[in-house]
């Protein structure tokens, strides 16, 4: 693995063992010293065209955690608000030396861009393309999700899939590079997915996803589900109405304190409520349902951190099929 661009082609293989390594690299977060050498000497750009802040942040907290310089570069404030083209950019990088480049840009297909040409030699993390992809994001879902799921199971989670896990992933699919991921990913882990959303926030030919469709948000609750993922309304991506109001929104798509309440009447006592954040409070999910025992909101985020250091070091660390550092070995070094 040179670059992690997308979750649509990733293996099994690879997904586990990314997940297999974040686990190694949560253990680091626990520590008093959060921090391993394995990135020491190596520089990590975060390259960013499009706001963010949770993804920017976790992925600097993640670098500097592997003792790697970070460089963050905001395309806002830039020369790249003077019209400097990905190219010149990405050859100021190399110039720099960087090593791994993240990157999140508004146009679909930027980081593969990047990636493909001999404009700069470094691993490309693709940090959300425009509405295609974006794959950390589904990783650290994942691995939320595994974690409970072999809690529920009461099994050991290094390893493990996600088979017969049935998430639900509601909302704004239409926008979401943060839908498309991780129904890839959660295919490819063997999990159940049923998207839900009004017709006018579904891309034309998801039924060729391997997923499930819904027009109906209580009908796939009442089916039954493990994980509910509610999307945010990207209003700054929409150029047109999508639905009447955003109380009728609310009502038919989001999840609010009935559907809360009706996970517990249906018995579905251990269903997680996800979130990637921001959220947008009172429109796709109620604050009952977000600070709630069952909401991952925060987790995610602290997943997040470890996901990114697992797949930095996976891709900069010389043999990318090596096994998992051994953490508390090389922590010891640290101290
Ligand atoms: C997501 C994104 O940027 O795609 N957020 C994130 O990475 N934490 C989802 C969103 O913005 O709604």
């Amino acid at each position: 693995m040179k670059h992690l661009l997308s979750t649509e082609n990733l293996s099994l293989f690879d997904a586990v063992r990314v997940l297999d390594t974040a686990e190694e690299m949560s253990a680091v977060g626990e520590r008093e010293v959060k921090k391993l050498p394995a990135l020491r000497g190596r520089t990590v750009v975060n390259l960013f065209f499009e706001d963010s802040t949770r993804t920017r942040i976790s992925f600097e907290a993640a670098a500097k955690r592997l003792s790697a310089d970070v460089i963050n570069f905001a395309a806002k404030g830039s020369s790249v608000s003077k019209g400097e083209s990905l190219k010149d950019t990405a050859q100021t990088l190399a110039a720099m030396g960087a090593d791994a480049v993240v990157i999140r840009h508004w146009a679909s297909g930027a980081p593969h861009r990047l990636a493909a040409t001999d404009w700069i030699d470094a691993a490309v993390i693709n940090a959300g393309d425009g509405t295609h992809e974006h794959p950390t994001q589904a990783l650290l879902d994942a691995f939320t999700m595994r974690r409970h799921w072999s809690q529920v199971n009461g099994i050991e989670s290094t390893g493990a899939d996600l088979k017969g896990m049935r998430v639900a992933i509601a909302g704004d699919v239409l926008h979401s590079r943060v839908a498309r991921s991780n129904v890839w990913l959660l295919k490819t882990l063997g999990a159940e997915v049923t998207l839900v959303a009004p017709p006018t926030l579904l891309p034309i030919g998801v039924e060729h996803w391997p997923c499930k469709v819904s027009y109906n948000l209580d009908e796939t609750l009442e089916a039954g589900i493990d994980a509910m993922m509610m999307l945010r309304v990207q209003g700054e991506r929409m150029n047109a109405s999508f639905f009447p109001s955003t109380r009728e929104y609310s009502r038919r798509w989001g999840f609010d304190d009935a559907r809360l309440r009706m996970l517990d009447d249906l018995g579905m006592k251990d269903t997680i409520i996800m979130h990637p954040g921001p959220m947008n409070r009172g429109l796709e999910i109620s604050s009952a349902a977000a600070d709630s025992p069952r909401s991952t909101v925060l987790a995610q985020v602290r997943n997040g951190v470890s996901v990114r250091m697992a797949a930095l070091y996976l891709l900069l660390s010389g043999d990318s099929r090596e096994a998992a550092p051994n953490v508390s070995q090389s922590s010891k070094e640290t101290n």
